[in-house]
């Protein structure tokens, strides 16, 4: 397996808008297959190409967790068409260890998006994967879970945001 790593806070490439899929070749489908076992490794239920650095859009959520006849599962360039509704759930994200927080979003989805093999579908989802949908979503959009707890809140975390921050600046140079 190629050297990919989960990049954490303060990596740029988290901040970066993921580029459209134009051609899913072999090297996105390898790409989607070492994001799973990244993903399932880490114990993640989702998980983002941007958080192994590659800025393009894809995701793959683990729906083996969410369904018993779930598999990992890739999205190429996903786009969410509708949502409605409104949920709070805790939150974490393997670019930001050790941070759980309660995280409000739209309850049901409808998604427009590419399987590994192209083909298009629109879909409707709710209750967990809607939730992982969403979040690994805005990665691609370079917005992490934190953006979207109040200030004060994220005011609690910044000594452990920085911490982060810190390390990871370590792995880069
Ligand atoms: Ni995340």
């Amino acid at each position: 397996m190629s050297e990919l790593r989960v990049i954490k806070y303060g990596n740029p490439i988290l901040r970066m808008k993921a580029k459209h899929i134009e051609n899913i070749d072999s090297d996105v489908k390898q790409l989607a297959n070492d994001m799973i076992t990244i993903m399932q490794g880490e114990e993640g239920i989702g998980l983002a190409a941007p958080q192994v650095a590659q800025s393009i859009s894809l995701l793959v959520v683990d729906m083996s967790l969410i369904d018993e006849e779930g598999e990992p599962t890739a999205f190429i360039n996903p786009e969410i068409l509708t949502s409605e509704g409104e949920s709070v759930l805790e939150e974490g994200c393997l670019s930001l260890p050790d941070i759980r927080e309660d995280v409000k979003r739209p309850e049901i989805i409808t998604l427009r998006y590419q399987n590994i093999e192209g083909e298009v579908s629109e879909k409707r989802f709710d209750e967990l994967l809607a939730r992982v949908l969403q979040h690994e979503i805005d990665h691609l959009n370079g917005v992490l879970f934190v953006d979207r707890i109040s200030s004060l809140k994220k005011k609690m975390f910044n000594k452990k945001l920085k911490e982060i921050a810190t390390e990871e600046r370590v792995e880069i140079v």
